[in-house]
């Protein structure tokens, strides 16, 4: 088990690049089985865990999938089983969007229910609603969902999310592709990784309208063919990125990045006193000219604050001035860094779905341990700002989701290095958030 190991203080300054979006290569990995002909070409796919778990998901079932630097071509012609192994898909909760495009395409699915998860209570619900709202049976077998069609395949219905889940959208809509007649999804998730999945859909035949909004309607379609796919940037690296250079920064370019996915972050980085320009290649970042103000933030689904920058912030508002509110309403078990931040020094109280956190002058290094991907990246912002040194643990969990962040920061000046020797305690890959 790799550990990361920080000497804090040093301010960033620089340029760094933003790779391809892992929540949207994840679907779009998945909505390549759809295609019974051509190849599809993803292009700007990151180096993550996560991403190589899809890949090797995908190649399970059948296709041929292969990988060149950033670039995966995947041909789904033949596709051998709708029932992925189980080692692939304990691995990594987003596995299950493999049901979709496979209950289109192959009739029918089996997906280990995704295990135990360290941001609270996951379900799966919604998804297999909205299966069965378009004529699929499904049971609980073993631990696995089993999905199956009707004889005819499926059929376009109306259906409402009881919440805007991003999942459960993406895996109705790779579904509704296939099926007869129209499909409407109401209280869709507007995320931006989700319009992007929507855009490769259309570019493969599908016949997608309204992603980006609450109401998505699909109009099914017989056969899809393989298509080639820019994916967006990642607006969550992105965003950690801004969040390290409000506080640590000293004029950081953050290049790819797009404004428009993350007008809550800015908002709130404005709000605290950086200053920020965005340009067509990218976001430009100056720190505050005293410490960050205080905040209140709420998580909230897109176009709000994202859940899945909410430990960063809270990192980052430990040592802004005066008293801050962080309030998560997306995930019920989602301030688990707080323990960690607090071995550093930081002041911060749980009450509720809250972090009440008074602003201290300086956290100091410590060893502390990431208990999930944004968890440990709020570490790294931490330790980047502690006097000292931090070591942190399990940092298999950042692997998942950021693509050489030591490389990238080392980059902006940062002292910050990787020790792969380290006989770490190795943490649960299952189920951790993204
Ligand atoms: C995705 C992202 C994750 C992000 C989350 C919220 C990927 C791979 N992961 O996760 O990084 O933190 O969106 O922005 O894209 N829910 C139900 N029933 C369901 C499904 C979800 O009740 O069937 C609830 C969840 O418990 C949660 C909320 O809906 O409280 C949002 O979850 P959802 O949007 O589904 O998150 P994911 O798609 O798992």
């Amino acid at each position: 088990m790799a550990k990361i190991i920080i000497e804090g203080g040093r301010r960033l300054r620089g340029t760094v690049r933003i790779g391809g979006a892992k929540n949207a290569v994840l679907p779009i990995l998945a909505a390549s089985l759809l295609a019974s002909s051509g190849t599809s070409q993803i292009e700007d796919i990151p180096n993550l865990i996560d991403a190589d778990v899809m890949m090797e998901t995908v190649a399970s079932l059948g296709a041929a999938v292969k990988r060149i630097g950033t670039t995966a071509r995947i041909n789904a012609r033949h596709l051998v089983t709708a029932e992925p192994p189980y080692e692939l898909v304990r691995r990594m909760r987003a596995s299950f969007v493999v049901a979709g495009p496979l209950l289109a395409r192959y009739g029918e699915a089996a997906i280990a229910l995704p295990g135990g998860c360290n941001i609270g209570q996951r379900p799966v619900d919604l998804h297999i609603k909205g299966f069965e709202a378009m004529g699929a049976v499904s049971s609980l077998e073993n631990g696995c969902v089993r999905l199956r069609a009707p004889k005819g395949g499926l059929t376009g219905a109306r259906i409402y999310l009881d919440v805007p889940s991003v999942g459960a959208t993406q895996n109705i809509m790779m579904a509704a592709t296939l099926a007869h007649g129209q499909t409407i999804i109401e209280n869709a998730a507007k995320e931006p990784e989700n319009v992007d999945l929507a855009n490769y859909l259309n570019k493969m035949g599908a016949r997608v309208r309204g992603a980006g909004t609450d109401t998505i309607r699909i109009d099914g379609v017989t056969e899809l063919q393989g298509a080639t796919h820019n994916v967006i940037p990642d607006r969550i690296e992105a965003g950690t990125f801004l969040i390290a250079a409000a506080v640590m920064g000293d004029g950081v370019y953050v290049e790819n990045a797009m404004s428009d996915h993350i007008m809550s972050v800015i908002a709130k980085l404005e709000e605290a006193g950086a200053q920020i320009e965005d340009d067509v290649t990218g976001i430009r970042i100056y720190p505050a000219n005293t410490r960050l103000r205080a905040l209140d933030v709420k998580t909230h689904y897109y176009p709000a604050y994202p859940t899945d920058l909410q430990a960063q912030m809270v990192a980052c508002l430990s040592v802004g001035l005066g008293t801050s509110t962080v309030t998560e309403t997306v995930f019920e078990n989602r301030f688990m860094h707080v323990a960690e931040l607090r071995r550093m020094g930081a002041n911060i109280a749980v009450e509720g779905r809250t972090a009440i956190i008074e602003g201290v002058s300086e956290l100091s290094g410590a060893e502390v341990h990431a208990t999930d991907l944004r968890a440990g990246a709020a570490l790294v912002i931490a330790g980047l700002v502690a006097d000292g040194e931090t070591e942190i643990y399990n940092v298999h969990h950042l692997d998942r989701g950021y693509d050489n962040i030591v490389g990238k920061l080392q980059a902006l000046g940062a002292r910050i290095r990787r020790d792969e020797s380290e006989l770490g305690v190795a943490g649960s890959l299952t189920g951790a958030a993204g």
